[in-house]
């Protein structure tokens, strides 16, 4: 019960991800405050149903939360929209959504919720980005510059506040069997699961991350066995895909599989891989370490 009398906001927690973020964090005692447009269905301490475009509800979210249940020492800001496309067939809509539920929203719930897990004694600010927010895929442009903006974003609040107690860190996941890549599938005509399964057999650990992947990962970060981090981004990879040549072949293969396109998608096979994060640890951390220059393109949630 690595997070009993711990307090937990989480958003988009009617998602994949973050519903499997909400069933770990209760599974291991933590009390969940979970919000998401829809609420109905979670099972959580307190439900917080609201839409992230709306200022006013990000800015009182952790105070709500800290209000239900107590303290506020954990906040995971997951919740994700997706805009497919090059800038040029992108509106201004799309503009609008991608900044304000990938970036203010989470800008938003973290001014909010620092000062209160200081005041409450210390935690930590999990916040899902993406790999494509580190290396940019094709197609998705606003996606990949609001997950590098939430990827900055974690990078700073980690470096500025790492003397309050709140330590502030990312993850972030390749592709995830959730809605969100399925609907990327689905949109192009073809069947869900036989496209993740064809997606699976093209990356080195032979197949694609489960919600519950990503979520060990998150609550890893929110714990105190990771007590020294702050500011970093953890890639989870599914093997070493940063690597240009195996990124280059899985490309290869994945369009061999299913054609080019854009992806991301919602997990029913809550099953599969819990346990497993050998995360590809990507420390980019505080002190200015950018990462690998001049890796553009692929590999990321949507490079399907
Ligand atoms: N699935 C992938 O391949 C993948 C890869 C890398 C990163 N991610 C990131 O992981 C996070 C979780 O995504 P997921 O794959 O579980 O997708 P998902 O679509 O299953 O879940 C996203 C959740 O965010 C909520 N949300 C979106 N807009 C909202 C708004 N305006 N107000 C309130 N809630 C809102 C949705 O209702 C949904 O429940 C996202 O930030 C996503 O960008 C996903």
């Amino acid at each position: 019960m690595r997070f009993a009398g711990r307090c937990a906001l989480v958003t988009g927690a009617a998602g994949g991800i973050g519903a499997a973020i909400v069933a770990l964090l209760w599974a291991e005692g933590a009390a969940v405050a979970a919000t998401d447009r829809d609420t109905r269905g979670i099972t959580a301490e307190a439900l917080l149903p609201g839409d992230l475009r709306d200022r006013a509800f990000c800015d009182a979210l952790p105070g709500a939360a800290r209000e239900a249940l107590g303290t506020l020492d954990i906040v995971v800001n997951n919740a994700g929209a997706i805009t497919r496309g090059p800038v040029t067939r992108t509106g201004d809509d799309d503009f609008a959504l991608s900044m304000a539920v990938n970036v203010e929203a989470p800008f938003r719930i973290c001014r909010a919720a620092i000062p209160l897990i200081a005041a409450d004694g210390g935690g930590a600010i999990v916040n899902i980005a993406s790999c494509w927010g580190l290396r940019p895929g094709p197609n998705h442009a606003l996606y990949c510059a609001t997950k590098a903006a939430l990827a900055s974003l974690t990078q700073c609040m980690g470096l500025d506040h790492a003397g309050e107690g709140a330590r502030v860190n990312a993850v972030c996941p390749n592709e995830v069997n959730t809605p969100m890549l399925r609907s990327g599938f689905a949109r192009r005509g073809l069947d869900p699961d036989t496209a993740v399964a064809d997606l699976g057999r093209t990356v080195p650990l032979g197949r694609i991350a489960e919600p519950e992947d990503i979520a060990e990962v998150a609550l890893f970060l929110a714990s105190d066995a990771a007590r020294y981090d702050t500011g970093a981004l953890y890639e989870v990879t599914e093997g070493n895909r940063s690597d240009e040549d195996v990124r280059g072949k899985g490309r290869a293969r994945h369009r061999r599989a299913v054609g080019d396109g854009a992806g991301h998608r919602a997990a029913p096979d809550r099953g599969g891989g819990a346990g497993l994060h050998r995360a590809a640890r990507s420390r980019r951390g505080v002190r200015g370490d950018r990462g690998r220059p001049g890796r553009s393109g692929g590999g990321g949630p949507c490079d399907v």
